[in-house]
């Protein structure tokens, strides 16, 4: 049996988010550059975001460029940016035959012009569709996202618009980049790195972390399927203990 065939349909993650690394040191095994690597890396984009609209996951979030990426060589950084403008221009088309709705997170009007424009042009083609909903995370910084939350609420409440009481989870929720999406249940990160690195630090704090030694190049929808049966297979227990959770099951 594949390992996709194995899967509880019943209990797949709503949201994925995936850490996409090991690009440049994948390229350098082979002798090529980083820049090989990068344009490699959007197959293995198409794997994952095929495989998440083949097992019906609703939203898929990727690392693309955090804004620490800025600080790499220019070559690089301009490569990954032109590299990002012809993959949106060039997938667009293929987005909306598949019904994948495109959305972006991160400091999206500090991209280069192109880049932003394109990316925006997708967003708009795309939003109709009601199929998965990918979501890169572009120019973005997860202390960045937290720090403009509480800018935001720190002013309604100084406005006189929200009580300190009304601040919970879900109004710092709905004041994140990513309101109105639910947390991911599930973060995969590649190439063998165990690090959160500044990513939905605030959304991933019950998910379920898969890290994996494969270089994001070489990931493919197998892989995929992987992570979300082994997802399948962990006892999530938001802080209880063990016998508690078979008692809420029972109860169900
Ligand atoms: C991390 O590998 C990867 C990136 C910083 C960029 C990922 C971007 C792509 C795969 C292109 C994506 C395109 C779209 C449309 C989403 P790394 O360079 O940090 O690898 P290393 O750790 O081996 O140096």
């Amino acid at each position: 049996m594949n390992i996709k065939e194995k899967l509880d349909t019943d209990n797949i993650p709503q949201h994925v988010a995936i850490i996409m690394d090991g690009n440049g040191r994948w390229a350098k095994e082979k002798g090529e550059m980083r820049l090989f690597g990068h344009a490699t890396g959007v197959e293995s984009v198409r794997e994952a975001l095929t495989a998440a609209s083949e097992v019906k996951v609703k939203y898929l979030t990727l690392y693309a460029f955090s804004t620490e990426n800025w600080k790499r060589p220019k070559e690089e950084v301009d490569g990954l940016m032109d590299l990002l403008v012809n993959t949106i221009a060039n997938e667009a088309e293929s987005l909306n035959k598949n019904n994948v709705k495109l959305n972006a997170i991160g400091k999206i009007e500090d991209l280069p012009d192109g880049c932003r424009n394109e990316l925006l042009k997708a967003i708009e083609d795309t939003s109709k569709n009601t199929g998965t909903n990918l979501i890169l995370a572009l120019n973005y910084s997860a202390k960045m996202e937290i720090k403009d939350a509480i800018k935001k609420i720190a002013s309604e409440y100084k406005e006189g618009s929200i009580e300190l009481d009304e601040i919970t989870d879900e109004l710092v929720s709905d004041h994140l980049y990513t309101s109105g999406i639910p947390d991911p249940e599930l973060m995969i990160r590649t190439s063998g790195e165990i690090r959160i690195s500044n990513f939905l630090l605030w959304q991933l704090a019950y998910s379920e972390l898969h890290f994996t030694p494969i270089f994001w190049p070489e990931f493919k929808k197998e892989d995929f399927y992987q992570a979300i049966y082994e997802y399948q297979n962990r006892e999530r227990r938001f802080g209880l203990v063990g016998d508690q959770l078979k008692e809420q099951k029972n109860d169900e």
